[in-house]
């Protein structure tokens, strides 16, 4: 198991490449299940669970071919063909090591009239059920079965007919399979307080793209004409805004500066917001975002909410920007119960917050100091990388692996930016 070293207290400044989107790629992966013509993704990113979900496809009886990928190159293509599926079940082996496998279930139901996937059970953030998920399939007309930790989809003969729901909560994930599902129903289907998050704009438009009539995309409100059947398309996954999100506190917490090229202002306008609140320069560019903080840092107080909202995901890295601002910030989380993991190791290594519930009070420290720390998940892992940055002396975050699902090259980007991070192997 990797570990990166991180000599901390370097300005950071230079020009870093964001990547595709992570949570992007893992809803545009399954829409190959939708069509039997080939489906090209260009700009994926390279990470551990874009393999995995690969792997998952493959699994299914899908080929998978790479191209443009030289190792110096950011992101590769993926070409994924699916003439014949030749199993419908995804394995507990395989979604238990990624949740997002339960983004199959919808696009396989479509294409095979059933669906057999594991149950995703909890992860370190929380308790995080899928009866959204399944209850909008139920409405497009679909039958659950529930029985040995597998979840069991059948559509009626001739498909799913279609139908409307409005979820009572929103779900990204469980907006994605619904809408996958129902882009080949064989009526209309109406989807009320769907999440809007810029990743479901970039799904309803890959299925545009093929060939799927879907109006109010970008709206709580969709509207899917069912058609007979999809076909392939080549599609360039939108830019990763947590990661561009993560940089940006990065850059700040060292009072640097960087380019975040190809990062778009346009979809990470809450982020943006909360960094200008905290006294930080972002300047849309040519080429992407332009973040300088040259003054001292500003406290702020945010919480987490579904999109437009501040993103659950950026969190940790904001929270440990604010671990050097001039005053105490207020954060609470919205989302998930379980959030504030990094909160003691961020402690560990001199920072003052204080929990209580879903809130966290963060009084900003002069200095903070370098230590050991792991986390487990994976934007407490890059908060923590993002308080070793601005720590004294050497930081090491254990479990590299967490980062590699999330940040395509890390140590390599953090690098591009001046700083001083090595990945060793952990003994
Ligand atoms: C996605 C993102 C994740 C992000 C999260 C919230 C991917 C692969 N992951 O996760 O990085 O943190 O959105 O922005 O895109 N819930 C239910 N029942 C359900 C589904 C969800 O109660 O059937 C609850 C969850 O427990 C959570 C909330 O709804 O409290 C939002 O979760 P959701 O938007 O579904 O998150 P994911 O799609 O799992």
């Amino acid at each position: 198991m990797d570990k990166i070293i991180i000599r901390g207290g370097k300005r950071l400044s230079g020009t870093v490449p964001i990547s595709g989107a992570k949570n992007a790629a893992l809803t545009l992966l399954p829409c190959a299940l939708l069509t039997d013509e080939p489906l090209t993704l260009r700009n994926l990113p390279r990470l551990a669970d874009i393999d995995g979900f690969q792997h998952l496809m493959n699994q299914f009886g899908i080929s998978t071919t790479i191209a443009g990928s030289r190792p110096e190159d950011f992101g590769r293509v993926m070409t994924l063909e699916a003439p014949r599926i030749t199993s419908n079940v995804a394995p507990y082996d395989l979604v238990r090591k990624m949740r997002a496998s339960i983004l199959v279930l919808g696009p396989m139901l479509a294409r095979m009239g059933e669906a057999t996937v594991s149950l995703p059970g909890g992860c370190a953030i929380g308790n995080r059920p899928i009866d959204l998920h399944l209850k909008a399939l139920e409405a497009l007309g679909a039958q659950i079965e529930l029985a040995s930790g597998y979840v069991r989809a059948i559509a009626p003969d001739g498909g799913l007919p279609g139908g409307r729901y409005s979820f009572p909560i929103v779900s990204v994930g469980a907006t994605e399979n619904a809408i996958m599902a129902a882009v080949t129903a064989r009526g209309k289907s109406t989807l009320q307080n769907v999440a809007r998050e810029p990743e479901i704009v970039d799904l309803c438009n890959l299925l545009t793209a093929m060939g799927a009539e879907i109006e109010g995309i970008g709206t709580s409100g969709l509207t899917i004409h069912g058609v007979p059947r999809l076909h392939g398309a080549t599609y360039r996954v939108m830019s990763d805004r947590i990661e561009a999100g993560s940089y940006a506190c990065a850059a700040a917490i060292t009072g640097g500066e960087a380019v975040l090229k190809n990062a778009r202002i346009e979809e990470m306008e809450s982020t943006v917001q909360a960094l200008r609140d905290a006294g930080v320069t972002v300047e849309p560019r040519a080429e992407g975002l332009y973040i300088a903080a040259d003054g001292p840092l500003r406290p702020v107080t945010i919480s987490t909410a579904p999109y437009p909202g501040f993103a659950t995901d950026m969190q940790a890295q904001l929270m440990a920007m604010l671990c050097r601002a001039e005053g105490s910030s207020v954060l609470t989380e919205t989302i998930f119960e379980n959030r504030y993991m990094h909160v003691p190791e961020l402690n560990r290594m001199g920072a003052h917050i204080e929990t209580s519930g879903r809130t966290a009070i963060v009084h900003g420290v002069p200095q903070l100091s370098g230590a050991e720390v792991m986390a487990t998940d994976l934007r407490a892992s890059m908060s923590l990388v993002i308080a070793g940055l601005a720590a004294q002396e050497e930081t090491q975050v254990h479990r590299l692996y967490h980062l590699d699902r999330g940040y395509e090259r890390l140590e390599e980007k953090l690098s591009l930016l001046g700083a001083d991070v090595e990945r060793v192997g952990d003994d």
